[in-house]
């Protein structure tokens, strides 16, 4: 039986260095899932059509599933639990449960990296922009009007907040 070669990866994962050793065919994706246990990264199609694996690397919205896991070795990786948490939640996670946007949740995650990805550079998007962002995103049950929405709102929310704290 041949076995593939491995190599060291490095992956700042959420704000956390963590090691795995690879083969060259690996996609990001599968290393998240299955070695470094980051089952908030979704697999869906695993062919770039669903964006339901978006991370983000190096703040830029990726699909995991058409990244390969070397190509991500020494970069941050953001995935939806880096965003927020139950206890923490992010304004987008508030939007999304507060519209409606979340219904069979199977986008969720993807969608929510990618809004974020968008927010980050774009604090004051327009629907267009929205519409643009989340265009890999794939959502069977929404119609996306609650997730545009949503977005929208998220954004509000976090432009008050910035100019509070000046
Ligand atoms: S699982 Fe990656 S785009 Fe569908
Ligand atoms: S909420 Fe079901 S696919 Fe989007």
């Amino acid at each position: 039986m041949k076995v593939s070669k491995t190599y060291p990866l490095k992956l700042n994962v959420n704000g956390e260095w963590k090691k795995a050793e690879v083969t060259p065919r690996e996609t990001l994706l599968h290393v998240m899932r299955e070695r470094l246990s980051h089952t908030e990264v979704k697999e869906g199609c695993g062919k770039g059509d669903c964006g339901a694996c978006a991370v983000l690397l190096d703040g830029k919205p990726v699909n995991a599933c058409l990244t390969l896991a070397l190509q991500a070795d020494g970069q941050r990786v953001v995935t939806l639990k880096g965003i927020g948490t139950p206890d923490k939640p992010h304004p987008l996670q508030e939007s999304f449960i507060k519209k409606g946007a979340i219904q069979c949740g199977f986008c969720s995650a993807g969608m929510i990296v990618t809004a974020k990805g968008l927010l980050d550079k774009n604090p004051k998007p327009s629907r267009e922009e929205i519409g643009k962002a989340i265009s890999g995103n794939l959502c069977r049950c929404t119609g996306y009007k609650k997730i545009i929405e949503a977005i929208e709102e998220a954004a509000l929310k976090l432009r008050r907040t910035k100019n509070d704290r000046r």
